[in-house]
């Protein structure tokens, strides 16, 4: 191993965080979210990959962009893990994700084109398989659902993730047997067919179907909507193209336990979780330690360390539901989710700051610095201050103990910092099991209910910020004291039930601080 390559500096700060004993054996660790996704999880999973042989994407689907550099050249990968660009690491599309066979080829074509190799990359037999009928249903859906809806990705990945617990959805196994895929395809297409004439919308789900691929839809008059044999046809040849890809690999990973180092990649956040997050306003799969390690086919014992991924002192959230910290509040949000784009927001705000007295400014001018946009959809994400009653809650309900701080470098010269340390409850009574939660109540943990955060106002901390470049710095000891007295604020405000493990600097690989 080279003295001070990456993954010499990652076995060294393992050895001297964990301890000897721990960088001596083979491990599993998991990269996951505290908050809304997008939080750098990419540059965490690429870093782990050199020091991991196995990385697994183990749930969720191409609603996540992960960032990566390849080459000198920023590139946004959905589905495939980032240990892909490192040809001698094993990568597995794990199995609780939902795959969209057609958005993955476009992938692994395009990561292709970059040089990119594919000869030791696996999809799990179990994978989920997303079809046109729930890109349909997923846009149906937020149609209907008006300023109710959620905000999806329109990926299809909740209808796809709500067959599967119906015991009625398609895995990409189905793929290499033709006839059995043929008709469970063929009665799926007809379910799909009554729950869009039940909703009324079969002239809206037409139009989109004609987009997503005009050889998908039955002539009018013809029998219904979907034109079966078609969609199988399309889906048997992906499966083709895929199948040298398509393995037992929850069996493989388990083969891999105590021999290999794996890395768990996870996507989404903890908030976004369907079980933990924020009520409806989430996605449909697990984003916990549990559940990444069940989608990697292992037990959640089997994971030796898991580090939860936050943004230095602010956040972001893509889509609806309720936020309490984010800056310019309600009007930040329609913009984000209706009438803003960044194209809009680098020509009609080029001279936002963050010291602007109005809020709302104050995020555009954010999000411009920290090229907040997401890596999916293009959409402004919307951006407030760091939330410590989240955290808190982020924390008791994944036992995390390692924080990742990620994108500290974009605060340097912001004067003021906030911390959400508590709420104050600002509502009408709401009763949560056997607590009732009254106006004027302060709140040090978050509870996850949409219809209770929305009345939540945050009550801040302010501290002074730092002045000093911290891009690239990778001593500990160099950080700037404002900056430090932040962190060990944070520490103790989660009564060190975790220790901020890494801190990431820059973009770069080589810029991460590794804490002794
Ligand atoms: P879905 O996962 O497409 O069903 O979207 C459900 C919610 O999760 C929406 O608010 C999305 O914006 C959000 N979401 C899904 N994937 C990501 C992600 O990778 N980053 C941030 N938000 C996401």
């Amino acid at each position: 191993m080279k003295k001070e390559s990456i993954e010499y500096l990652i076995q060294e700060f393992l050895k001297s965080y964990f301890g000897w004993e721990f960088s001596l054996k083979k491990r599993v660790l998991a990269f996951l979210c505290l908050q809304f996704g997008d939080s750098g999880k990419g540059k965490f999973s690429n870093l782990f990959a050199r020091w991991a042989k196995v990385i697994v994407r183990p749930s969720g689907g191409d609603n996540s962009g992960h960032t990566s550099e390849y080459k000198g050249q920023e590139v946004v990968t959905h589905l495939v893990p980032s240990g892909i660009f490192f040809p001698d690491k094993i990568n597995i599309i794990g199995s609780d994700t939902v795959v969209n066979p057609e958005s993955l080829l476009k992938e692994i074509y395009y990561l292709k084109s970059l040089g990119v190799t594919f000869h030791n990359f696996f999809i799990s037999l179990r994978a989920n398989l997303i079809l046109p009928s729930h890109l349909i249903l997923d846009g149906l859906g937020e149609n209907k659902a008006g300023k109710g809806r959620i905000g999806t990705t329109r990926k299809g990945i909740g209808p796809c993730y709500a067959d599967h617990t119906a015991r009625r959805g398609l895995v990409m196994n189905h793929l290499l047997n033709p006839e059995i895929f043929r008709s469970k395809l063929r009665a799926l297409l007809n379910y799909h067919e009554q729950v869009i004439s039940g909703m009324g919308c079969g002239y809206e789900a037409r139009q989109m179907l004609e987009k997503i691929n005009p050889d998908y839809v039955n002539s009018i008059g013809e029998d219904g909507l979907f034109n079966a044999d078609n969609i199988a046809d399309a889906y048997l040849a992906f499966g083709t193209e895929l199948a040298g890809f398509i393995k037992n690999t929850d069996k493989m990973i388990r083969g891999f336990l105590g021999k290999e180092n794996i890395a768990l990649e996870g996507a989404q956040g903890i908030m976004l979780d369907v079980d933990y997050g924020t009520g409806q306003f989430v996605t449909s799969s697990h984003c916990t330690p549990a559940g990444m390690a069940k989608g990697a086919g292992l037990r959640e014992c089997d994971i030796d360390a898991s580090f939860g991924i936050i943004k230095g002192f602010y956040m972001t959230r893509v889509g609806k539901g309720p936020f309490p910290t984010e800056l310019g509040g309600a009007d930040s949000e329609i913009w984000c989710n209706e009438n803003g784009s960044k194209a809009k927001e680098l020509e009609g705000y080029a001279d936002a700051t963050i010291f602007d007295p109005d809020p709302f400014i104050q995020g555009v001018a954010l999000r411009r610095h920290a090229h907040e946009y997401g890596a999916s959809t293009g959409r402004p994400r919307r951006i407030g201050w760091a939330d410590l009653p989240m955290l808190r809650y982020a924390l008791e309900v994944t036992g995390v103990q390692h924080l990742i701080l990620t994108r500290l470098d974009i605060l340097t010269g912001v004067k003021t910092i906030n911390l959400c340390h508590s709420y104050e409850y600002d509502g009408p009574d709401y009763t949560y099991g056997e607590k009732i939660f009254q106006k004027g109540m302060i709140i040090d943990e978050a509870i996850p209910d949409p219809e209770f955060l929305e009345n939540c106002k945050p009550v801040y901390k302010e501290f002074a910020g730092w002045e000093t470049d911290i891009r690239g710095l990778t001593d500990d000891t160099k950080l700037p004291v404002q900056l430090t007295k932040i962190t060990r604020y944070i520490d103790a405000a989660i009564d060190h039930r975790a220790r901020i493990a890494i801190i990431s600097t820059g973009p770069g690989p080589e810029e991460t601080m590794f804490m002794p």
